[in-house]
Order: C-alpha cells, then structure tokens, then sequence
C-alpha cells in the first residue's frame, strides 16, 4: 500500500545526528536512567530487574502501568487502557482499526502527519480542516460543522498541538464533541504533549476519554515525561473499541517490552516530580523564547498556551527548507521547515530542550538572519 513520505520523520532522521544544537527536539529535554532513578528514589534497581524472566510480559501492559495510566484521566478504568509502541503506535493502531476505504476522516492540519496521511492511504474521503492565525490556530467549528456530514468516521485533532502549541480548553472540546455525536463520529485526539500546559498546577488539560462516549485519547512518556527512549505509549478509549484495538495489535504489537513497562511504571509513579520538573522547563523556556520572537523583525508568532512547540511565521524570500538548511551548515542549529508538515511559510522552534542549547540557539539564529540572510533579502 502507497503512502506519502512522513515528513517530519524524514527532516529528524536526516539531521538530528548532525546538528549541534537542536532545536527541533519535541521532548522535554530526556532524562537519563540515572535521573529517573534519583528522583524515584530508587536505589533497588539491580535487585528488581536482574530477577526478571524476559517473557513476552502482560500481553496488554502490565496491570501495575495500565492502572497508573487510568489515573492520569477522569473516568478511565484498567479496561479502557492498552499500551502501545509510543503514541505513534498507538495512533497507527486507532486508524488502522476505525478506518475503511471510502470512510470520511477529517483531521486538522497542522498536525502529526499520522492523522491524515494514514486514511488517505486506506482510500478514505479525507477532509483537512486548516487552523489558522485567525482562530489561534484551533479548528474552526463552523468548519468543522460543515466538514462533518452524516456518518463521519472519525475527527482526529491534536491537543495541545504540535507544533503551534494552541489548547482547547474543556468547553472548546465539549463543542467539538457536540459536533462529533450529530453525525456519530469517534474522535481521536492525540494528547501526546498533554500535562505541559503553561497554566496551572498540574498542566493537563481535559482529555477528550473523559468527555465523549466515543472519545479516543493516546498519549506516551516520550514528550511530557521526557522518556521517549522507552518507546511507549497507550490508547485509553471505551472498552469495546480497545478491544477492536487489540484484534489488530495482536497482529503487529503482542506486547511492548518488559523493561519499557517497568521504567514507565516507574515514573508514572513518580509523575509529580517529573511534570514539575517538565513545567519548570517549558515555562522557563517559553518565556526566553517569547523575549526573542519580540526582538526579532522577521518572526512572528501565536504565543504557545502547551506543548514543546512553536510555529514561527517568517517575512523572508526562502523557502522553510533551504531557510533551515542554510541555518544548519552556517550555525550547526537545527529547527524544522514548516514545509516538513505542510505550512510552507512557517518554521517549528522545539523550545524544551535544556535552556543552554535554547539560549545558544537562538543567540545564532539572531547573527543568521543579520548577517547572513538579511543582506541577501
Ligand atoms: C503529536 C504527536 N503524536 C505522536 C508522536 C509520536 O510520539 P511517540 O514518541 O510517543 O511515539 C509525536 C512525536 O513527535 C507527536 O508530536
């Protein structure tokens, strides 16, 4: 089966390892087995792993990590949990599952490419709804209202967003959830990035499992709990569609590795110490960022209310790719053309990574475009 090159994934996999300052990262900045360690308190590990028989484990995930998933929602019970290989497989799963040729799919864009590039490759009427400036970058709902006629399969939406880091709020998803239920569509709403909002104590914002009897949430450690190493993720969802899931999981899953389900255990356990960790850094980081879009001339932006991301808008006579090449070679940093994820025009800054490598970045990003590309625009 044809489908269209992810670009995104393309852009990292080609210059993640050769850029020095990376500023396309998504994570908050990954902490090191040590540091999960430390802040677990944990000085037992040796004793509790070398024990370990490596079978395939608990087919679905371990009942310890599926009830410490269930507790980060309002209403999830252990049978509406199943772990996934990252959000990434849990979203391929959610699509493969719901969607049949023909079926009408409508997923925002700007988005993780997964959303619309997966159902246009099983014949699916796919329908973009664009977020724009105009909005905040949140979906239109009249729109959305139109988009969605009779018997829509599925609306996949992103919150918070990647990349420009916009959030609905309760009542913004409750009116999108009205929507859905008028013509019966599920929603898949990818809520990787769910626990990193700027506001509030605990930053999560609403998922939508908890606010839609046909609402599907996936979300993983590898972005607010800055553990993408593990490679997991999970669906939490109503029980009759995690056991649609799991027919096509057996085919491609079985389980994910015992060792991934005990670290993410772990730091679920720890959650508290991690998210504070994780709003300290995106907080601190989104106001060095803020500072210098001010002070920038050609960059413009809606200010992120979540996330790791930004999407910068540039008044600049290139193209996103040969702006990001061009920074790359001359400065070693590293950003993502908005042309990687459909939104030529725009460049993705990931502002969580250590604030070192942001203060340092865009310290270079500045004498580029003074030095290098303003003289030539
Ligand atoms: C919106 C979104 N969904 C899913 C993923 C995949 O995440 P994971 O590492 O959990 O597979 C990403 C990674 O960039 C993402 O940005």
């Amino acid at each position: 089966m044809k489908i269209r090159d992810f670009g995104v994934e393309i852009w990292m996999n080609k210059y993640e390892t050769r850029c020095e300052l990376n500023l396309a990262e998504t994570c908050v900045e990954s902490l090191t087995v040590a540091e999960l360690l430390e802040m677990a308190g944990r000085t037992d590990i040796e004793q509790q792993l070398l024990p370990l028989k490596l079978t395939y484990g608990e087919i679905e995930g371990s009942v310890r990590l599926r009830t410490l998933v269930a507790d980060l929602y309002e209403r999830q019970k252990l049978e509406n949990i199943v772990i996934t290989h990252g959000a990434i497989g849990a979203n391929a799963l959610v699509h493969q599952t719901l969607v049949e040729p023909g079926d009408r799919v409508i997923s925002v864009l700007p988005t993780y490419q997964q959303h619309y590039s997966i159902p246009e490759s099983f014949g699916a009427d796919t329908q973009i709804l664009k977020l724009t400036e105009k909005t905040g970058f949140l979906p239109d709902l009249e729109e959305l209202q139109t988009l969605a006629t009779p018997g829509t399969k599925l609306i996949a939406i992103n919150n918070p967003n990647n990349p420009t880091g916009s959030l609905m709020d309760r009542a913004y998803l409750e009116k999108i959830v009205e929507i859905a239920r008028a013509c019966g569509a599920w929603i898949l709403c990818d809520e990787v990035y769910r626990g990193t909002d700027q506001q509030g104590l605990t930053g999560m914002t609403a998922s939508i499992a908890d606010l839609y009897e046909k609402g599907i949430s996936t979300g993983s450690m590898s972005k607010t709990y800055s553990l993408a190493g593990l490679r997991l993720g999970w669906i939490a969802a109503p029980s009759e569609l995690i056991h649609s899931v799991s027919i096509h999981r057996d085919y491609n899953t079985i389980s994910v590795g015992m060792l991934d389900d005990h670290f993410a255990a772990i730091a679920l356990e720890n959650k508290d110490k991690i998210l504070e960790r994780s709003h300290r850094i995106t907080r601190t980081n989104l106001a060095i960022l803020s500072q210098w879009v001010d002070a920038e001339p050609s960059i413009s932006w809606i200010k992120p209310q979540s996330g790791t991301t930004a999407l910068l808008k540039y008044d600049l006579p290139f193209s996103s790719e040969e702006l990001c090449v061009r920074l790359l070679e001359s400065t070693g940093v590293m950003l993502t053309p908005g042309s990687a994820m459909d939104m030529e025009g725009y460049l993705r800054i990931g502002y969580a990574n250590s604030e070192n490598i942001l203060r340092e970045g865009l310290n270079r990003i500045s004498r580029f475009l003074r030095e290098s590309i303003a003289p030539a625009a």
